[in-house]
C-alpha cells in the first residue's frame, strides 16, 4: 500500500538542534554524522553481501562499528575483521550512522564516545497495511563517558530527524527496559521462548497437515527463503521487516561465527497440496543422543520459521517436532498468543522459558499511525497525549467507521483520558490494554470506561507479534 505520509528518509541528516549542540559542547563533545558506504556511493545496498570484502577505505564507519561491539562487550577485533563483515551486511539496511565525538575530532581517526544507527523499514499495521518505520539501534555510550547526556542527545536528534523526514513512527528493541520510556517508547509486542518435549514425537490436534517437504541448502537458497519471509511478513500484524543480519544468519553466513563461514544449518521447505511452497524452517540440531542421561539431549533449535499461512505453520511444527532422535524442540521467539496450546495435543509438553518485551513503538505522528491501521469496531475516543519531546502532544479524537480510522485534533476539554505518548504507542496495535494501564494508575480517565472503550476500538483479531527484531 502507498505510505500515508510522504517520506524522505534517505536524505535524513539535519544538523543538531542548538540546545543539543550546546549541551554536548559543555562537555567538549559534538554529534556528527558518519556517512556509510551506501551513502557515499561506495556500496550498492541491493547487492548481496560479501564477507570477504574489507572496508579500509571507510575508517570512520569501521571505528563506529568496532566501538559499538566493545560497548556491548563483544570480543576484541584488532584488525576490524568482524566489523568489516557487519559493515558489508548492513549496507543492505541503508543504515545511517551518527556518533558523539570530542569536539572537532576526525571520526576517521578518533573513536566515538557514543554510537547510534537508524534506518527505515516497514511495519505491518494489520490487514496487510505497511507503514514506514524509523528503526533505532546500535545505541551505546562508552563506559568512560556515562551520564553526560550523550544518550539523550543522540536519541532526541534521531527522533527529530525521523519527524523531519516525515516518518510517523520510530521503533527499537531494548536490552534494558528502563531506558526508553522517557523518550516516548512503549512496548507493543511480546514474544515467548518455548521448549517442546519431543521425546516420543509431537502430536498435533486437528488433522495431519497435507503437503510435502524438501530439504534445501541454506547457503544456496537466499532468494527462496527471502520470498517466503516476505509472504510471512505481509501476513503478520505487528511485525517489522527483517534486517540483513537475519538474512545472513538464515542462509548460514552469520557474520559473528567462524569468520562468517557456514555452520551446517538445515533448511526444510513446506509445499502445499497445490504444489506451491508455503513455508520454510531453518534450524540446527545439536546435543548428545544418549537421551535419558545426557546433560545436553539432542535438541533442534529454530533459527527462523517463515510460514505464509496457518497450515504452513502447522506443517512445519509437526515436521520439526517429529525429527528422529530429537528429544527437544526449541522455539526461541514465538507469539505470546497461546496458539501452541491449541496446536499441540498434549499441552503439558510445552515449557515456557520466558516472555519478553520485543518491539517498542514511539509515535511521532498520531494521525498517520492510527489512520494506517485497520479497525474491527466502530466508535470514537478522545485522548490527550503528553509528550515530553513534543512530537505527538495534543488532544486527538480517534474514530473508526467502516474499518477506516480517522484522527482529528480536539479541544483539551473534550479529552476522555490522558496518557503518555509511550503508552499510546503500546496500545496502537491492540496488543497492550489501556484498561490495564488504568488499573496500574499510569493513565487518567476523565470519563469512566474510556480506557476499556479505547481497547475495544483498537482490538485486532490476534495480538500483534513481530517475526523478527533488530
Ligand atoms: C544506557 C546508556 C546508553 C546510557 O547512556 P548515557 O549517555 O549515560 O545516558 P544520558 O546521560 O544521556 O542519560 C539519559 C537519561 O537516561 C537515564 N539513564 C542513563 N542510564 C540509565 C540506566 N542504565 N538505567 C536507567 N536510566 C538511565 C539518565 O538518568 C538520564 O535521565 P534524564 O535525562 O531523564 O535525566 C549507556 O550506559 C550504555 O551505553 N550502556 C551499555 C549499552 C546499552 O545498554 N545500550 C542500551 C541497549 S538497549
Amino acid at each position: 500500500m502507498t505510505p500515508p505520509t510522504e517520506t524522505r528518509p534517505e536524505s535524513a541528516w539535519t544538523a543538531p538542534a542548538p540546545a543539543t549542540a550546546e549541551a554536548l559542547a559543555a562537555h567538549g563533545l559534538e554529534l556528527m554524522r558518519v556517512p556509510s558506504p551506501w551513502e557515499t556511493g561506495d556500496a550498492d545496498p541491493e547487492a548481496p553481501f560479501d564477507h570477504d570484502r574489507r572496508w579500509a577505505d571507510a575508517p570512520a564507519v569501521r571505528r563506529h562499528t568496532a566501538v559499538l561491539q566493545r560497548n556491548f562487550h563483544e570480543v576484541g577485533d584488532p584488525d576490524f575483521a568482524l566489523a568489516d563483515r557487519f559493515i558489508g551486511v548492513e549496507q543492505g539496511d541503508r543504515r545511517r550512522l551518527s556518533g558523539v565525538y570530542p569536539r572537532q575530532a576526525d571520526p576517521a581517526r578518533t573513536d566515538p564516545v557514543g554510537t547510534l544507527a537508524d534506518f527505515t523499514k516497514r511495519l505491518n499495521m494489520g490487514g496487510g497495511r505497511l507503514l514506514p518505520a524509523w528503526c533505532i539501534t546500535e545505541v551505546t555510550v562508552s563506559p568512560t563517558h556515562r551520564r553526560r547526556g550523550i544518550l539523550r542527545a543522540m536519541m532526541s536528534e534521531s527522533l527529530r530527524r525521523a519527524r523531519t523526514a516525515g516518518v510517523p513512527i520510530a521503533l527499537l528493541t531494548a536490552t534494558e527496559a528502563t531506558l526508553y520510556r522517557r523518550f516516548g517508547f512503549g512496548v507493543s509486542t511480546y514474544h515467548r521462548s518455548v521448549w517442546l518435549d519431543a521425546t516420543r514425537g509431537l502430536q498435533l490436534r486437528g488433522g495431519r497437515p497435507e503437503g510435502s517437504f524438501r530439504f534445501v541448502e541454506p547457503t544456496a537458497s537466499a532468494e527462496l527463503i527471502d520470498g517466503l519471509w516476505r509472504r510471512a511478513f505481509e501476513a503478520q500484524a505487528g511485525s517489522v521487516e527483517r534486517i540483513r543480519f537475519h538474512a545472513a544468519r538464515e542462509t548460514d553466513r552469520d557474520p559473528r561465527v567462524d569468520g562468517g563461514r557456514p555452520q551446517g544449518l538445515r533448511a526444510v521447505v513446506s509445499t502445499g497440496p497445490d504444489g506451491v511452497d508455503r513455508g520454510v524452517a531453518v534450524y540446527r540440531v545439536d546435543g548428545s543422543t544418549a537421551e535419558l542421561i545426557a546433560e545436553d539431549p539432542v535438541t533442534a533449535t529454530v533459527v527462523s520459521l517463515w510460514a505464509a499461512d496457518a497450515e504452513a505453520y502447522r506443517a512445519l511444527l509437526e515436521f520439526l517436532g517429529n525429527l528422529d532422535l530429537v528429544v527437544r524442540l526449541r522455539l526461541p521467539a514465538v507469539a505470546n498468543d497461546r496458539l501452541l496450546e491449541f496446536l499441540v495435543l498434549d499441552e503439558s509438553r510445552i515449557y515456557t522459558r520466558g516472555v519478553h518485551h520485543h518491539l517498542w513503538h514511539r509515535i511521532l505522528d498520531v494521525a498517520a499511525c492510527f489512520e494506517a491501521r485497520p479497525y474491527l469496531h466502530e466508535g470514537a475516543v478522545t485522548v490527550t497525549v503528553e509528550d515530553a519531546l513534543g512530537h505527538a502532544a495534543g488532544t486527538w479524537e480517534i474514530a473508526a467507521s467502516g474499518g477506516v480510522g480517522r484522527v482529528t485534533p480536539a479541544p483539551p476539554e473534550a479529552a476522555e483520558l490522558t496518557l503518555d505518548v509511550a503508552d499510546l504507542g503500546s496500545v496502537l496495535l491492540g496488543g497492550v490494554k489501556a484498561e490495564m494501564m488504568r488499573a496500574a494508575g499510569i493513565l487518567t480517565e476523565h470519563r469512566p470506561g474510556a480506557a476499556a472503550d479505547l481497547d475495544t476500538l483498537l482490538r485486532q483479531p490476534r495480538p500483534p507479534y513481530s517475526l523478527t527484531g533488530f
